[in-house]
């Protein structure tokens, strides 16, 4: 196998001008989940419009306030998702690691399904959904009136909330299914052990491995654990692949890339995080895969 390439660019990647069309066989990411508190901050970095709707709901307290700004968050996830689509090739593949989010807004609890508005708006686009994951998280607490535990009053019905316990993997492909010469060494040198592929195919993966945070930095990128990237990678791409991360984060996918001898690419808006970043993708790279740093 050839050395591997991985690049990131420091910048937004609703917009990938560095990718060409249909060159990236797999996407793994995790975006900032909408209506999630931590990542609100950053919804009204990329889109001033955002920040201008929560203000407005802070005078004029309407449903229709809290809808449009949950609007607009996946209108600017969608951008990155067209993207996607545009530089996949025919059969390339699209996991999105995504939470739901319950959140009290407006004197209001409710759910927001944001699984379900990425699948609409990935289906507009073109992609076709494919069965998906469900992560079941072993550390979320249950809900009770909205707040983070049941306070004893879980026994007594009917206001309690079933807890938000499990993260969606979601799972698209662009066109029809990739084709391979007969007997491909490469494909055949990415084949998965019989207990992989029972375990990995079913819906409900029970990955335990914690996430490896070293400060409080790293910690606020909400990093996936290592396990649920490298399952992916091995089981939607073969060695030599390109794996693309429009969210990178603190590097997760770039480093299981690296060590699964796929090329990769990712985006990150935040510079701070080249620190974290460098560092991770160093960890158990005895491959030395270099990963160039584009800044915009
Ligand atoms: C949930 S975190 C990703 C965590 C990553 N999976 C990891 O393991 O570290 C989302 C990241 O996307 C970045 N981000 C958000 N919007 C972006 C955009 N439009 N372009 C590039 N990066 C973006 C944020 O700065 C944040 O670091």
């Amino acid at each position: 196998m050839p050395p591997t390439q991985h690049k990131i660019v420091i910048g937004h990647s609703q917009r990938m001008p560095e990718i060409v069309d249909s060159s990236v066989h797999l996407m793994v990411t995790s975006p900032p989940y909408p209506m999630i508190q931590m990542w609100d901050k950053q919804f009204c970095q990329l889109d001033p419009k955002i920040a201008a709707l929560w203000q407005k709901l802070e005078k004029e307290p309407q449903e229709e306030i809290v809808t449009q700004i949950y609007d607009a968050m996946h209108e600017n996830l969608s951008r990155v998702w067209a993207e996607t689509y545009r530089v996949l090739v025919e059969g390339g593949l699209a996991c999105v690691n995504i939470g739901d989010a319950t959140r009290s807004v407006n004197g209001r609890f409710r759910v927001f399904c944001n699984h379900s508005r990425i699948i609409e708006h990935c289906e507009k686009l073109g992609f076709t959904t494919l069965p998906y994951i469900l992560w079941k998280k072993p550390t979320t607490k249950p809900t009770y009136k909205g707040k983070g535990a049941f306070l004893g009053s879980g026994f007594l019905p009917p206001n309690a909330y079933v807890t938000l316990d499990c993260e969606f993997i979601l799972i698209f492909r662009k066109g029809k299914l990739r084709s391979f010469p007969p007997k491909d060494p490469t494909r055949y040198a990415s084949q998965l052990t019989k207990q992989q592929r029972d375990e990995w195919f079913s819906q409900i993966w029970q990955v335990t491995g914690t996430r490896q945070t070293v400060d409080e930095l790293e910690r606020r990128t909400g990093a996936f654990p290592d396990e649920i990237v490298e399952r992916l990678i091995r089981m939607f791409s073969v060695k030599g692949d390109t794996v693309l991360d429009p969210f990178v984060g603190s590097g997760t996918t770039t480093k299981i890339a690296i060590q699964n001898e796929r090329n990769s690419v990712g985006y990150e808006k935040d510079e701070k995080l080249l620190s974290i970043i460098n560092r991770k993708t160093a960890q158990g790279n005895s491959r030395k895969g270099a990963v160039e740093i584009i800044n915009r």
